[in-house]
């Protein structure tokens, strides 16, 4: 039975019941569900209730004892004194590993029936474009990313998709509904942003780099129908899972290619109107950075728009305190990059690859969510740093002097 009709006293996340189901969402059990629920509800305790001690508590008891810090560094390990941040940051762990348990017990019961349909599903579809050969890189395949088994890459069996499909019904314990019924908000949010700022833009052919299992693709490729869309990943699992998630919700023009961004040689140069990419920069490394910029640029049309989606930059005016909590995830949720990603100069990297200064594109988005379906967070003002859902965009568009003078 939905919830959503019941009067509600408690201002936490919707029911789990709501989210929104498509033709490979993996069947779920009440307990299933009450687990989720739960996980949920302790994550938007840990960050509407505890989270404000914390401040609290580095602001009477740790910064007086260790005053004047230059870097977020020294707050974080001044924090690590503290109880109830010790408290707070188990606990947040403790959801993060909870999460994956819950979501790979989900698809592993039901592993045969997910990994045949995807089969089914994608089976001699020419838009799932697998390499088999394809070596994944380092920065991926040593690291299991916010303590998710196997990361975005890991096969148990050829054609296993229960990776991506944990992914997929796990996402909602982290951000409690705050990515919206298919956890698409952000790339909502983006074809808002574009609409705005674009209005006339019409492109005739959009990639998405590091897109998984494409959840924020499908609304670009939803607004954009006539497009021909590519989401390139490097794991097998949400590719495959992606092309069936997509196909299954009526989307029928995004190709799925299993490459790796710094090496898209296989698209010549120009060949896109926009090279997208969401919360992606963050899980790759320093060394991958400047050939994935360098390739976003070359692949770009004249005319035509980079748009790179992260959480905000660790910018000079950003209080150190609240660095170090965003930082959490760099040393307690397997995202190694995100500390010097988050620090990076991303405009002199946009330049560095080819853009001049007065070519960048900067912006924000915050993630579209259905008020009927999560009323809460129509209005939902607690931040829960690095996960919140409200990015910035660091971009960069082709002028058009280049398209005239190759004519
Ligand atoms: C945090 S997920 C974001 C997925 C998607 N953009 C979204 O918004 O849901 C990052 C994705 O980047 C992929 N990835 C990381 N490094 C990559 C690379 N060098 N080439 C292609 N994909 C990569 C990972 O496999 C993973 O699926």
């Amino acid at each position: 039975m939905s919830d959503k009709n019941m009067p509600r006293s408690y201002d936490g996340p919707p029911d789990y019941r709501n989210v929104g189901l498509h033709g490979m969402s993996p069947k779920t059990t009440h307990d299933e569900k009450s687990r989720f629920n739960f996980l949920a509800h302790l994550n938007r305790h840990l960050a509407s209730e505890i989270l404000p001690g914390v401040k609290t508590a580095y602001e009477t008891r740790v910064e007086p004892k260790n005053p004047f810090p230059n870097h977020r560094n020294q707050v974080r390990k001044a924090l690590l004194e503290d109880s109830l941040f010790q408290h707070w940051s188990a606990l947040r762990r403790g959801t993060m590993e909870l999460r994956q348990q819950a979501g790979r017990w989900v698809t592993l019961r039901q592993a045969n029936e997910l990994n045949s349909k995807a089969a089914e599903m994608t089976k001699d579809d020419p838009r799932l474009v697998l390499d088999a050969n394809l070596d994944i890189p380092k920065y991926l395949s040593s690291i299991d990313h916010h303590c998710m088994p196997g990361s975005y890459h890991d096969e148990l069996v050829p054609g296993d998709v229960t990776g991506a499909a944990n992914y997929d019904v796990g996402i909602f314990v982290t951000t409690g509904g705050g990515l919206g019924r298919f956890s698409d908000g952000g790339g909502q949010a983006v074809v808002q942003w574009m609409q705005k700022n674009r209005p006339d833009f019409a492109p005739k052919r959009i990639l998405d780099i590091g897109g998984g299992l494409g959840q924020n693709v499908v609304p670009i490729a939803q607004a954009y129908p006539d497009a021909e869309v590519v989401c390139v990943d490097t794991g097998a699992p949400v590719l495959r899972y992606g092309l069936a998630r997509a196909k299954s919700l009526g989307v029928e023009n995004i190709t799925f290619v299993q490459a790796n961004a710094e090496d898209l040689s296989r698209f010549p140069d120009g060949h896109f109107d926009w090279v997208q990419s969401t919360m992606f920069l963050h899980e790759t490394s320093v060394k991958a950075m400047p050939k994935i910029m360098k390739e976003s640029h070359r692949l770009l049309a004249p005319g035509g728009l980079v748009m790179h989606v992260e959480q905000p930059q660790y910018a000079a005016d950003m209080p150190l305190y609240e660095q170090a909590i965003r930082d959490w995830d760099a040393f307690y949720n397997n995202e190694p990059f995100w500390t010097k990603m988050h620090e990076l100069d991303l405009d002199q990297w946009m330049v560095d690859a080819g853009f001049s200064r007065d070519e960048l594109v900067h912006g924000g988005v915050a993630a579209v969510v259905d008020a009927s379906l999560f009323p809460e967070h129509a209005n939902d003002d607690v931040e829960d740093y690095g996960r919140k859902a409200a990015w910035h965009i660091v971009g960069g568009q082709k002028s058009d002097a280049v398209k005239e003078a190759a004519q």
